[in-house]
């Protein structure tokens, strides 16, 4: 233990420092004045001080207060020959931990140092496990903290995985109503669109409110928790049992919470969902949780649409592309339109489903695009061909496959450009396929351009 002992008196002093140094090997630093005191306590650090309480210069009394204001934790023995009750009570308020009476028995200062050490063990004791509490329900409070976060991206990770799955806005749609339910443990959910033409809300989704039609109308902007999200774009928790507005058709038996749907920044529907299934209410990580469905399900919705138009952007352009080719050669204007009217009634004759009809219609207009890459003076020419130009002019198939080969279109319309000039004996080209090898919409194109070609006059037919 390192002890600091202040007196003024050198014999009492060095006694006392003989005898503490003697009975367990303590460190004792001397200091004759409150001054050398304090500059000593300033430069090292002690476990306890013994101050003479009438020093000249700065007493006892000042000493022990700068000390205590310094460590309050210091335990302090003052030491004096003129005892007081008042200046043992004063000594005492200030923070002193014991009182010696000069002239002290050196026994009388080990029982008193023995005491000092323990009630410093003590207090030590008790900050490190107050400490040790203060840590304790830190980790405790942290560790809620990180099993809340593990939970939210656990969710948010199941959210984005079943949303990948979904191909279609409208599978988008209904998933983001049975999503929110699912993730949120509610029980009803409506997805609304704002029609910004009349300013009314119509259902797009729902989940749980079996009564609502897709298409109906709910609302109206601005007015009801719904229309005033759809107005104001933030999120609203409606009142228990429900907002007035839309009880009749949107019931709520315990709370709502309705969301705006935005795509970049502009708001384009509401999400409601009510009644979550035990007593806590709609919470801040259920807000959080919606937020992050709403603004993914946003995000596939807009790469969708933008995907859609992309498509029909690159259809209009090989149609027109079609056309333009077209344009310059008097004996097969519209004979693609004709075509794909052909090939398009023989399917539904055939009975085919309404994917294979769409195939068609898009596929049967681009079967001969390939003759772009035809040289016009065989494309035009009026006469009979000759065995090179009639090589030349079968590459149109091949040539039109790798016009669309980059483009999105299925391998049933690629077939079709592919595969149009196959015959069923095997003696087409460019393949020599024969039978049901040749793709069935290619074979009914390929049918539907032999009738075109017999009942109008084309050069090499
Ligand atoms: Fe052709």
């Amino acid at each position: 233990m390192r002890i600091l002992l202040v007196d003024d008196e050198e014999n009492i002093r060095e006694a006392l420092r003989e005898y503490l140094t003697a009975i367990d090997h303590h460190q004792v630093v001397t200091a004759a004045n409150g001054e050398q005191a304090l500059d000593q306590f300033a430069a090292d650090k002690f476990d306890c001080a013994f101050l003479d309480l009438k020093m000249p210069g700065m007493s006892g009394v000042e000493l022990l207060t700068k000390l205590k204001e310094i460590d309050q934790s210091l335990p302090v023995v003052v030491m004096t020959g003129y005892p007081s009750l008042d200046a043992a009570i004063n000594t005492m308020r200030q923070g002193a931990s014991d009182f010696l009476i000069k002239p002290f028995n050196l026994n009388q200062v080990k029982i008193t140092l023995e005491r000092v050490v323990r009630e410093q063990r003590l207090l030590k004791d008790n900050l490190h496990l107050s400490e040790r509490l203060k840590h304790q329900a830190a980790m405790e409070k942290l560790n809620r903290e990180l099993s809340r976060r593990i939970r939210e991206q656990n969710i948010i990770y199941r959210i984005s995985e079943a949303l990948e799955k979904l191909q279609t806005s409208e599978e988008i749609y209904q998933g983001m109503a049975d999503l929110v339910c699912r993730h949120l443990d509610a029980e009803k959910a409506a997805v609304l669109l704002l029609d910004r033409s009349s300013n009314q809300l119509l259902v797009i989704a729902v989940h749980g409110y079996e009564s609502l039609a897709v298409g109906q109308t709910v609302g109206e902007l601005g007015q009801g928790i719904c229309g005033k999200v759809a107005s104001e774009g933030e999120c609203m928790l409606g009142p228990a049992g429900g907002d007035a507005y839309l009880s009749e058709l949107l019931p709520v038996e315990k709370r709502s919470l309705a969301l705006p749907i935005k795509i970049r920044e502009e708001i384009f529907g509401v999400m409601l969902v009510a009644d979550k299934r035990g007593v806590a209410g709609f919470q801040g990580e259920d807000i959080f949780i919606a937020r992050f469905l709403l603004d993914k399900a946003a995000l596939s919705i807009e790469n969708i649409a933008l995907y859609e138009s992309m498509v029909a952007n690159m259809r209009s352009t090989l149609g027109a592309l079609v056309s333009a080719m077209e344009a310059k050669d008097p004996y097969t204007r519209q004979h693609s339109r004709r075509v794909t009217n052909f090939s398009v009634l023989t399917a539904q004759i055939m009975g085919l489903g309404l994917e294979q009809i769409e195939s068609l219609r898009f596929a049967a207009y681009l079967h001969d695009i390939g003759k772009i890459g035809i040289k016009d003076y065989v494309l035009l020419k009026d006469s009979e061909l000759s065995p090179e130009e009639f090589e030349h002019i079968k590459r149109h198939p091949v040539i039109g496959e790798s016009i669309i080969k980059d483009m999105d279109l299925t391998e049933a319309e690629r077939s079709i450009i592919r595969h149009h000039h196959e015959r069923w004996d095997g003696r087409g080209y460019p393949d020599g396929i024969a039978g049901q090898d040749i793709p069935l919409l290619a074979r009914i194109v390929a049918v539907a351009d032999a009738f075109d070609a017999m009942t109008s006059d084309r050069p090499y037919r």
